[in-house]
């Protein structure tokens, strides 16, 4: 089967690297991909804005499947286009990526399906913000954008002045559809569950580190590093996730007439009230996929085809290596700011040969060069008996690594690592 994959980044890289390791797989097509996923599969220059012309492609090349790595071509429907001309995709409907690009349709939803989350209102000028805020709420208050902010769309305000600032952020050029919700209070964690619309089979959890700097401080990033799987979301929680959060929701997008079909990849928080949503995404995570996919043992055409074809039911349980991953991100200096393009970076075939796997992300080749071509630039991924040897594992092929207008966190995986 020839398979289509669509996205430029680490997770794609990720994915890109799974797929071809399906025996199903006659050739991988990736746009636009990047220099690590040419490894694997052949660059076309599509644009996935332009729904006409993948769907030209994919009949010109006899695509068996299409899977949609970000978020934001399944929020502007391209997964509805392929559907219509009987495409098997993997990635849900628009409708359904609601669930991802409006956390006040997200909320609703908890709402209507009794899904503990943030109490919250959703407010759509500044005048309404402020009524809400004065009846209603407390510090620290939760701001939230309602669309696709690439993890930039959050500020906790602690006071009235953040508020404020958060507020003049938000409503700079008018009107805007905004979430104000209730500060949770608790440990972050991610549960991946792969769904056709009616059967769920959960796909592994992970812990990130969205902030830039050590310790968890400084500003929001897509993800610093990751690992999974991510002890402190016990069984017993996972389960209790599933069955108050994810369940509901799929049962809800369905019964609704837009079932959602794909990874749903549900951000908790661990509250002493138990696991409440505080996110969906409607694709894999970035970094997270890169500790997913390394510790994946099953064949992935077949598990996203089963998705992609409502036939999750008819396939068994997905088997995942005891072993741990950790992955640390190589960033260009500047990010989550205007990062640093253009550095030379060496050793990547160095860090393989450490055992580690190179997923590259915002890297362009340059003659014989590869440079940063962007902010978050590649990943290193190492699997180990435990979280610390994959964070040695991980690190050992990061130092073999010489990017000089790059930079690391040196300390992924610390919450967990001081338990
Ligand atoms: P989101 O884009 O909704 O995932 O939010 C980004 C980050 O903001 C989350 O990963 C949390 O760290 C934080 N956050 C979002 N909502 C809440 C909340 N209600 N309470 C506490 N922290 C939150
Ligand atoms: N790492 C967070 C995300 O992919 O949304």
């Amino acid at each position: 089967m020839n398979v289509l994959l669509l996205g430029s980044g680490g997770r794609e890289h990720a994915l890109g690297w799974k797929l071809a390791q399906s025996a199903l797989l006659d050739t991988l097509y990736a746009a636009p991909g990047n220099p690590g996923i040419a490894a694997h599969a052949t660059l076309v220059g599509l644009d996935a804005t332009d729904h006409a012309a993948v769907l030209d492609f994919v009949a010109g090349h006899d695509v068996g499947l299409v899977v949609i790595g970000p978020e934001a071509p399944l929020v502007d429907g391209l997964g509805d286009a392929l559907r219509a001309a009987g495409v098997p995709v993997f990635g849900p409907n628009k409708a359904a990526a609601q669930l991802e690009g409006s956390k006040g349709f997200t909320k609703d939803l908890c709402r209507r399906a009794d899904i503990p989350t943030a109490g919250y209102v959703r407010v759509n000028s500044r005048t309404e913000a402020e009524a809400a805020l004065a009846t209603t709420f407390s510090y620290p208050l939760v701001i939230k954008a309602d669309g696709l902010a690439a993890g930039k769309g959050v500020v906790i305000a602690t006071s009235e002045a953040e508020a404020a600032a958060a507020f003049d952020a938000m409503f700079n050029s008018g009107d805007a559809p905004v979430v104000l919700e209730e500060f949770l209070d608790g440990e972050e964690a991610s549960l991946f569950v792969l769904t056709d619309g009616v059967t769920l089979m959960p796909f592994g959890s992970a812990q990130d580190h969205k902030r830039v700097g050590e310790g968890d401080t400084g500003p929001n990033t897509g993800g610093m590093g990751a690992y999974s799987p991510a002890p402190v979301l016990t069984a017993e929680l996972e389960r209790q996730a599933i069955e108050r959060i994810v369940a509901p929701t799929v049962k809800a997008m369905a019964d609704e007439g837009t079932p959602f079909s794909g990874v749903l990849y549900a951000g908790l928080m661990l509250t002493s009230a138990g696991p409440k949503l505080i996110e969906y995404n409607a694709r894999f995570g970035d970094p997270e996929c890169q500790v997913l996919m390394p510790r994946f043992e099953g064949d992935l055409i077949t598990l996203m085809l089963a998705v992609a074809k409502g036939r999750l039911a008819e396939i068994g349980a997905p088997a995942f290596t005891d072993a741990t991953a950790m992955t640390v991100v190589l960033a260009a200096a500047g990010y989550p700011g205007v990062p640093t393009t253009g550095g030379a970076i060496r050793g990547v075939a160095e860090a393989e040969a450490t055992g580690g796997i190179v997923f590259q992300a915002g890297t362009r080749q340059d003659g014989d060069d590869l440079v940063a071509a962007g902010g978050r630039v590649l990943a290193v991924t190492g699997l180990g008996s435990d979280l610390v040897s994959a964070r040695d594992a991980a690190y050992r092929g990061v130092d073999a690594i010489d990017f000089a207008d790059g930079f690391c966190r040196r300390d992924i995986g610390w919450r967990e690592l001081s338990r």
